[in-house]
């Protein structure tokens, strides 16, 4: 299948990514100074220059670790149908959790990723998504921090992608199909 053709509009520049991470960062360290035991989990794929980015700017002693479930596949739409194609290595039983989002659309992925961790019993989850499309929302899930509220655009950069191309792209920007 060929791609239809399209250009990105830059939405959000990486300045003013990296600002927002460093605010984030100040009270998820205020959140977390009674711990030794944080173990940030990121999200693949779409989480992972979003986590590199926050775990450099967290003064806090922390282990990384990630999880992969299914998402879109080629599509811009979502599957509903949620998968876990790669777990995480180490066990959170007892540990303090931060879930690195990379977008929360209609909320099926966090919601199922939040339901799974949980029953693992860490001592105390947090989530933080770097994107958020309120107006996409099918089913209730609760972030603690969201870098920004977007329009229900298609977005990608920042190690978000669109049919696996575009995730090198430094800030996040629009699809916007030509045809
Ligand atoms: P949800 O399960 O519908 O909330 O979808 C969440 C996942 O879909 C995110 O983790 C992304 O990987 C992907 N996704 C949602 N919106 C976009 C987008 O605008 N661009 C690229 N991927 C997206
Ligand atoms: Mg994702």
């Amino acid at each position: 299948m060929t791609q239809r053709p399209y250009v990105i509009d830059e939405m959000i520049s990486a300045k003013a990514i990296a600002a927002r991470i460093e605010v984030l960062a100040r009270e998820i360290e205020a959140e977390f100074a009674d711990t030794d035991k944080l173990v940030v989990v990121g999200l693949l794929r779409g989480s992972f220059v979003f986590i590199a980015d926050l775990v450099r700017d967290l003064d806090l002693p922390i282990e990384v670790d990630f999880l992969e479930a299914s998402s879109y596949g080629d599509s811009t739409e979502s599957s509903r149908e949620v998968r876990i194609l790669k777990d995480l290595r180490g066990a959170i039983e007892g540990r303090d959790v931060l879930v690195v989002e990379d977008i929360v659309d209609t909320g099926f992925t966090l919601s199922h990723v939040i339901s799974l961790l949980k029953s693992r019993k860490p001592a105390r989850m947090r989530v933080i998504a770097l994107l958020d499309k309120p107006s996409r929302r099918e089913i209730t899930v609760h972030a603690d921090w969201i870098g920004f509220e977007i329009p229900d655009e298609f977005v990608v950069g920042y190690g978000i992608d669109f049919a696996q191309r575009n995730r090198n792209l430094p800030f996040i920007g629009k699809v916007r199909f030509n045809d």
